[in-house]
């Protein structure tokens, strides 16, 4: 699948979506990756994701 798809899970560890991670970052307005993986319960296991969800912040706040 896309990985710019919505449908995309992009955090593998915690099954989060990429759908999910752009509708929390634009409902909480964080902009801070650490912050949005803490609140979100995302990136924060084997941490592989951390990258993608970096971008998706960019193409979100962008
Ligand atoms: S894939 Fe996101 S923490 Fe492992």
């Amino acid at each position: 699948m896309d990985p710019n798809s919505r449908e995309y899970e992009t955090c593998l560890c915690r099954h989060v979506t990429r759908g999910e991670i752009e509708d929390f970052i634009r409902e909480s307005g964080l902009t801070d990756l650490k912050e949005i993986c803490e609140k979100l319960n995302v990136g924060n296991k084997c941490g592989a994701c951390r990258e993608q969800i970096q971008e998706i912040i960019d193409s979100v706040r962008g």
